[in-house]
């Protein structure tokens, strides 16, 4: 059995508790009222007395607007509590399992981004996330960083959540139309990252930076329509009448965001022998799990 130290209580890190049992781990879960990330002395306590084999870093700073306004806040909890939590796995030599974003790219081009693009990230946000990942990559022998985009489950904040609630409040919606990526659920993600530890324990030369995302891309105007018209076939009755496409320039934001979020999944595929599914099935479950159980928090 791998011991795991599960730092986070949100989105992700729910997907991780629920599909564990699939796998032969056990999972000791942290949220943020009993140890913030940047609370180095409590992490190092939890590490003396759970012994994890392996430390998963779920918690995040992860509102990108609000990022633009707390930015010390962000960097503190996204680049210097996780430069702290490097330096304390390699001191315990366990396996560090991280997450970052699609946000650490400029968002030129059309063409997928690799692990090993050139990283200019347009926001507070991308800047602290690269932050969180120069540390890991400079100072631990043992890693995982799975970059991924887009992410929603039936839990928490997300875009999705966000958009059912806006169909059933309001007649008409804009919605951006021209950044392009790939919905990913928290589910599914989990999953990835869970066989991945699992391989990495066996080959540690497998230790890295990997892309995981749904397979295919869309945006999020077309994200949006798939989403009423599944939910729909499903029975929900919606308000909106009309779903109108916006450029990003077009759109009210304080985030200047990459228009570009696909990430190319190829090396993930190929060192994990797991095949991505395509973004419509992922959402499709997370749509299923979210109507048919309406009591999610
Ligand atoms: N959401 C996306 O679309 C997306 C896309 C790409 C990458 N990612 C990355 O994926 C990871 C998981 O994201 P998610 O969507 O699961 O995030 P989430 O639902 O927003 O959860 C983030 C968690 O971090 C906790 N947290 C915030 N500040 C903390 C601190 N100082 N100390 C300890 N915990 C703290 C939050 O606790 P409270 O709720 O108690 O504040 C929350 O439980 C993050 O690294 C994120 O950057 C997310």
């Amino acid at each position: 059995m791998l011991k795991i130290l599960l730092l986070g209580n949100g989105q992700l890190a729910r997907a991780l508790i629920e599909c564990s049992c699939h796998f032969p781990v056990q999972i000791t879960q942290v949220t943020t009222a009993q140890c913030r990330l940047e609370n180095t002395t409590g992490i190092r306590s939890l590490i003396i007395k759970e012994k994890p084999d392996v430390i998963i870093n779920a918690a995040a700073f992860t509102n990108v607007e609000l990022a633009e306004s707390q930015p010390d806040l962000a960097w503190l909890v996204n680049a210097a509590a996780v430069d702290g939590l490097a330096k304390l796995v390699s001191e315990y030599d366990i396996l560090l399992v991280h997450i970052s974003t699609d946000y650490v790219f400029g968002g030129q081009g059309i063409t997928p981004w690799c692990e090993e693009d050139q990283t200019a990230p347009l926001n507070v946000y991308g800047k602290t996330k690269r932050g969180g990942e120069v540390a890991i990559i400079g100072l631990c022998e043992k890693y995982l960083l799975f970059r991924t985009s887009w992410l929603h489950s039936p839990w928490c904040s997300n875009f999705i959540k966000s958009m059912l609630t806006l169909g059933m409040n309001k007649e008409h919606l804009s919605v951006v139309s021209d950044q392009i990526g790939a919905p990913t659920s928290a589910s599914m993600l989990a999953e990835a990252m869970l066989h991945a530890i699992l391989v990495t324990t066996r080959k540690p030369e497998l230790s890295g930076v990997y892309h995981v995302a749904a397979q295919g891309e869309t945006s999020w105007y077309d994200l949006a329509k798939y989403c009423f018209s599944v939910s729909s076939s499903m029975g929900i009755v919606f308000k909106v009448k009309s779903i109108e496409p916006v450029l990003s320039d077009d759109y009210p934001s304080v985030v200047l965001r990459p228009l570009n979020s696909r990430l190319n999944t190829d090396k993930f595929s190929r060192c994990f022998g797991m095949t991505l599914p395509i973004w419509q099935d992922d959402v499709s479950t997370t749509l299923r799990s979210l109507l048919c159980q309406p009591e999610h928090e």
